[in-house]
């Protein structure tokens, strides 16, 4: 407590030292968001939403202990550097109070009711790193400036589930520190801005379910050699499987459904030996399922469905040391015999083969799966009794 009091009395010295030689908006800044006034800033950001029961803890009241309010975090020096109000169900405009929190280094405002278009005024928080607004209300374009309106620090970008239209900014490209950047499911048009691939530092992109124009994953992609998760769904995307994906060695999760893909899986997929989820179905991909997807010794979750695939199945993906939790091949034109030992692993729960020429009897090992709760193998050539 006493430590703490000590930081604030720092703090305004601090301010005043530094009042001569700022120019007049910061100062405005660092006065407006003294500690005493964060308290008055999180009451108007209440008010803005009408509020709700939820924030019924914050109020004036109680103010001296905002460190302690419910969804507020602060700093060493009692300062607000987070706001965690995710799914609280709080509706409204977004607060301009908000951006007046100069330290704020979190705000989580996921799956509200919050409408307007992208705060500009968010330019003002320097020191934010993680700012998720997904499941809101957002409309418009985002604003050109937008990667060199936010801070520099942000490492974390989630915008999806909105209804943001326009293109996706290049500028984006500037906020190099970004680690996992969310945009999808909103109405982006046009292509994907190949500037993207300079964000080299990314985990984890989100770019699925937008109205991109026909067109192919920029060949800039192949820089994000750190990526653990793309996600590009029903992203329009033509041409070929971008060889370049087998080439990144963390990926752990790979969803290129729902496009227009076409020509055959590279056999150079074995590489990547980190892969837990392949999701390729409903494209245009055709040729033969390689072998060498047996021999990812992360692979779980495998969707090949509604794509022209030929071929038998590998036998391979039945081998012992793979543990599939599902594996969906429905609508392809696939041969020959299911694979003996897709369950050994002891976690498949969903096998599904529907409407392809697969021959030969089910297997014992699947019709006896104990961890098996959806099987689909109809509209085949198979012997005996489809359970
Ligand atoms: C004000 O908030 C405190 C906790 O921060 C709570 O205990 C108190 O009941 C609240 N007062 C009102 C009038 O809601
Ligand atoms: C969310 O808040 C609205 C009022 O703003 C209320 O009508 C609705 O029931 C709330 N929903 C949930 C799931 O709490
Ligand atoms: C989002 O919040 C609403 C109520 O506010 C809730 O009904 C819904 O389940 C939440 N969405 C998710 C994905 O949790
Ligand atoms: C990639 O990740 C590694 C380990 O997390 C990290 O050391 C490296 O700096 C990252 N590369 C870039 C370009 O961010
Ligand atoms: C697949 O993409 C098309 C647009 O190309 C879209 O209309 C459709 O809703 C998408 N399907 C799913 C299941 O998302
Ligand atoms: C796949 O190719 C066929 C014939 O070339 C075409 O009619 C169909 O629209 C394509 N489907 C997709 C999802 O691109
Ligand atoms: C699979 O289809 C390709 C054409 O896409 C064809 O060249 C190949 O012979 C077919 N393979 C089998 C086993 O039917
Ligand atoms: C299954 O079909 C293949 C041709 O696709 C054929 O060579 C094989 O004999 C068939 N096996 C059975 C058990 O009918």
């Amino acid at each position: 407590m006493l430590r703490r009091k000590y930081a604030r009395a720092y703090l305004h010295l601090l301010v005043l030292v530094l009042l001569p030689c700022c120019g007049f908006q910061r100062c405005c800044e660092a006065t407006q968001s003294k500690p005493v006034d964060e308290a008055r800033l999180l009451l108007q950001i209440k008010s803005a939403w009408g509020d709700p029961p939820v924030l019924l803890a914050w109020n004036a009241t109680a103010s001296a202990a905002l460190c302690g309010w419910p969804y507020v975090r602060c700093n060493r020096a009692g300062r607000v550097s987070g706001l965690y109000l995710a799914d609280v169900n709080v509706s409204g405009p977004f607060p301009d109070a908000i951006a007046t929190l100069s330290r704020l280094r979190h705000l989580d405002l996921w799956n509200n009711s919050i409408a307007g278009v992208f705060p500009t005024s968010l330019y003002r928080c320097r020191s934010l790193k993680y700012l998720d607004l997904s499941w809101n209300h957002f409309i418009g374009e985002l604003p050109a400036d937008i990667g060199l309106g936010l801070s520099e620090s942000l490492t974390t970008l989630y915008l999806t589930r909105n209804f943001f239209v326009g293109t996706i900014p290049h500028s984006l490209s500037r906020l190099h520190n970004l680690r996992f950047l969310g945009l999808h499911s909103n109405f982006f048009v046009g292509t994907i801005p190949a500037e993207l691939g300079e964000l080299t530092s990314l985990q984890e992109l989100y770019l699925g379910d937008n109205s991109f124009a026909a067109g192919e994953l920029p060949a800039s992609f192949s820089k994000l050699t750190n990526l653990t998760i793309l996600d590009v769904w029903s992203c329009n995307l033509v041409g070929d499987f971008p060889t370049f994906l087998v080439q990144m060695p963390e990926l752990e999760i790979l969803d290129l459904a729902n496009n227009s893909l076409t020509g055959s899986i590279p056999p150079g997929i074995w590489r990547l030996n980190k892969l837990q989820v392949l999701i390729l179905s409903e494209n245009n991909f055709s040729g033969e399922i390689p072998a060498s997807i047996a021999r990812l010794p992360s692979l779980t979750d495998l969707d090949l469905g509604n794509n022209r695939f030929n071929g038998t199945l590998p036998p391979e993906l039945g081998k012992h040391s793979l543990d599939l939790a599902t594996v969906s091949v429905d609508n392809n034109d696939l041969t020959g015999a299911i694979p003996e030992g897709l369950c050994t692993g002891g976690h498949l729960w969903s096998f599904t083969a529907s409407s392809n020429r697969l021959n030969g009897s089910i297997p014992a090992g699947l019709a006896n799966c104990p961890s098996l709760s959806e099987l689909r193998l109809d509209n085949n050539q198979l012997s005996g009794q489809v359970p």
